[in-house]
């Protein structure tokens, strides 16, 4: 028996589940039932994540102490957790004395290793708001290509990274001030000492091929020492030996994995050490598995089994990462109605219905996954009812009527035996997260037996003397096959399983059922509906569900609006951008305007945020790259008429050069919008 110990990312602590998280946690909690069925210790936990500044920022804007926000957005969360039946072994907080404890604790070891340094740094300091301004909160003009309204890390007109005080007339994002350049002193994990112990670490199984590759850039490129400390005010944890200095919530976040089974040890009366001192799990033989988003791997694949290395922890027997979702192709969007949250879907669809969908999709990458609404509908109707439920309600009621639900012996049908010898095939498709192929396996095995049953035609035999025991063994062996796709699926399905089970008159469901098979004598129950077919109403009253919340957003009074990390943290920048210096009609001319068509638009690799354009101007053609991935997949843009600034000086960027800029407006990220001249405009026209 395997010890596992198994954790899903801690979703930040203000703002609602949407089906983008829910990537993650369904993916890992079919890991985790799958284990669990395989009859292994395994635990789950995990967590809000509930420190930082944008949390202390949104309590006082809605007038509650942080504890209070948090409190009231754990139980949402929960609530969302077990409407998608993703089971928690333990669902905790990161704001608890067992996160403290390890936090302090791994601190203080590293501290002893010489590994934490002081430096002082100069910083934006809000003057109004009296605090120092997280890099994301600082907006102004890029330095680089002279984008107005940029954040304080990154440029998204030109892909350019670089720090908050290299930015040209910064304002905060908080208060609109101008902010203040101070100094303060800040405390540093010398990451750039781990980089051998990582050149080691970063590779498979640690880490996943692609992974892997990613990871050894950064590697290659040096790691900078990494700022863990934040000034008061700030909701976290202060630092022990440094009063009014905190622990940055990153450095908190992953110690909460450990808080959080802590808590779980103390109820269960398991070992926590076991799982986590190094020595003592080498000894246990324990594994520990992290699944994250590939956003945040820095954190998990460096800084995370650095810290742990060097504090005498064990660390991960591998992280995982996954894509990011798309819907219908496209970034999820609140106009669109696409930006879904949990309790929304919840109010619409069966849970297991996109945990179904989903587990279609994945495989052992990180490629991002699509949510086609329509696919959504058509497998779910064809695969799941109509191919898999639908063998049991084509042979219960015959059985029930006619034989008192009494099964006869089929260990020697050809078709159980097919089905019964894909056990094998498909567990291991499911240990390697390759669930898209062990659904594939599960739904060729159900054709297989409804190419049975088209065959047999009970429904035939039903109506002719003489051939009732034909009828019996042909029912008996459908539902024999019935229940080993049921053992088989229940990892994605847990509740339609338990449904099953009861129909079917045994307990419950382990892997290792599927050795055998319903005896002779054995009787089920009276079939009961298990599961219906989704009309596409109920999609569109889910669109327009979200799309009404984003409504009720704009005026304020939801917290839809809220719900992405970066929508969040754009949303404390909304402030207007307050109107430039005036200038004359002879400087406005000097930026030559132009009609463009998109004859083509391509993802950049290696640039999360930029795609490729080839822009027409009514005979030249131009290559520009703009940052506007987050908000438009470049399939959509091909053909679309835009407006370009056509005598920028070319810019060389990592990937190219750009001849131009599309213009676009919009605060970033997904929110942005970029120009289209009205209709009859042509390409090459100029624009004044
Ligand atoms: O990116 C996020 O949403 C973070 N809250 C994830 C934290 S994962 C772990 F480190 F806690
Ligand atoms: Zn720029």
């Amino acid at each position: 028996m395997r010890k596992i110990l198994v954790t899903s990312a801690l979703p930040y602590a203000n703002g609602p589940i949407h089906i983008g998280h829910l990537v993650e946690y369904i993916q890992t909690d079919i890991w985790v039932r799958f284990q669990k069925m395989q009859g292994h210790q395994c635990y789950y936990c995990c967590a809000d994540d509930t420190h930082g500044t944008p949390i202390m920022l949104r309590a006082e804007k809605e007038g509650l102490t942080p504890e209070a926000l948090i409190d009231r957005v754990w139980h949402e969360h929960k609530a969302d957790f077990d409407g998608f039946l993703v089971g928690f072994d333990n669902y905790y907080s990161t704001n608890t004395d067992e996160t403290r404890h390890y936090a302090e604790d791994i601190y203080t070891k590293l501290r002893a290793r010489g590994l934490i340094e002081e430096r002082t740094i100069e910083q934006f300091f809000d003057p109004v708001k009296a605090m120092f301004l997280p890099d994301r909160f600082i907006k102004g003009e890029c330095p680089k290509c002279h984008a107005k309204d940029q954040y304080g890390d990154s440029c998204e007109a030109c892909g350019t990274t670089y720090q908050p005080t290299e930015l040209i007339e910064p304002y905060s994002a908080v208060s609109g001030a101008a902010p203040e350049r101070r100094e303060s002193v800040h405390h540093f994990f010398t990451l750039g000492r781990c980089a051998d112990f990582l050149h080691d670490w970063v590779k498979p199984p640690q880490v996943q091929p692609e992974a892997g590759n990613k990871l050894n850039e950064w590697l290659d490129s040096g790691l900078t020492d990494w700022d863990i400390s934040r000034d008061a005010p700030y909701f976290g944890f202060e630092i022990p030996d440094a009063p009014g200095k905190y622990f940055y919530v990153w450095l908190d976040a992953p110690i909460g994995y450990m808080g959080s089974f802590r808590h779980l040890c103390e109820r269960e009366g398991l070992d926590f050490d076991a799982f986590w001192d190094r020595q003592r799990a080498a000894e246990a033989g324990t594994e520990l598995y992290h699944f994250v988003g590939k956003d945040i791997l820095y954190f998990h694949a460096l800084f995370w089994p650095a810290e742990l290395e060097h504090s005498g922890y064990r660390t991960p027997t591998a992280v995982f990462a996954h894509g990011f979702l798309t819907v219908d192709g496209q970034k999820m969007s609140k106009s669109r109605g696409t930006f879904i949250t949990a309790s929304s879907y919840l109010k619409h669809l069966k849970p297991e219905y996109l945990r179904y969908y989903f587990a279609a999709k994945l495989g052992g990458g990180i490629e991002d996954i699509d949510l086609s609404l329509d696919d959504f509908v058509a497998r779910v109707n064809s695969d799941l009812i109509g191919k898999y439920v639908n063998i049991a309600s084509r042979s219960a009621g015959f059985l029930v009527k006619r034989f008192g639900g009494e099964l006869v012996a089929v260990a020697d049908q050809r078709i159980v035996q097919r089905v019964a010898q894909g056990a094998d095939e498909i567990a291991a498709f499911y240990e390697a997260r390759e669930y898209g192929k062990a659904l594939r396996k599960i739904m060729a095995l159900a054709a297989e037996v409804n190419g049975y049953t088209d065959e047999e035609k009970p429904w035939e035999m039903a109506k002719q003397e003489g051939r009732d025991a034909q009828l019996q063994l042909v029912c008996s062996v459908l539902i024999n096959c019935f229940r080993l796709l049921t053992i088989y699926l229940k990892p994605v399905m847990p509740e339609l399983a338990a449904g099953v089970a009861k129909f079917l008159n045994v307990d419950g469901f382990q892997w290792a059922d599927g050795r055998t098979l319903l005896p002779a004598g054995h009787k089920i129950n009276k079939y009961k509906h298990l599961a219906t077919r989704i009309e596409p109403k109920q999609i569109e009253a889910l669109l327009e569900d979200n799309k009404v919340n984003m409504e009720a957003a704009d005026s304020g009074h939801s917290q839809a609006r809220h719900a992405e990390k970066q929508q969040h943290e754009a949303e404390a920048a909304t402030v207007v951008e307050p109107i430039m210096e005036t200038i004359g009609i002879e400087d406005f001319n000097k930026i030559d305007l132009r009609v463009a068509r998109i004859v083509d638009a391509n993802p950049v690799q290696g640039a999360d945020k930029l795609v490729q354009l080839t822009l027409d101007l009514g005979g030249e053609q131009r290559n520009v790259f703009a940052g506007i991935k987050p908000a438009y997949d470049p399939e959509t843009l091909k053909g679309k008429l835009t407006v370009m600034a056509a005598n920028l000086a070319p810019r060389k960027m990592r990937f190219g050069v750009s001849e131009g800029m599309v213009l676009a407006a919009g605060p970033g990220g997904q929110d942005l919008f970029i120009l289209s001249p009205d209709e009859g405009a042509q390409p090459g026209m100029r624009v004044k």
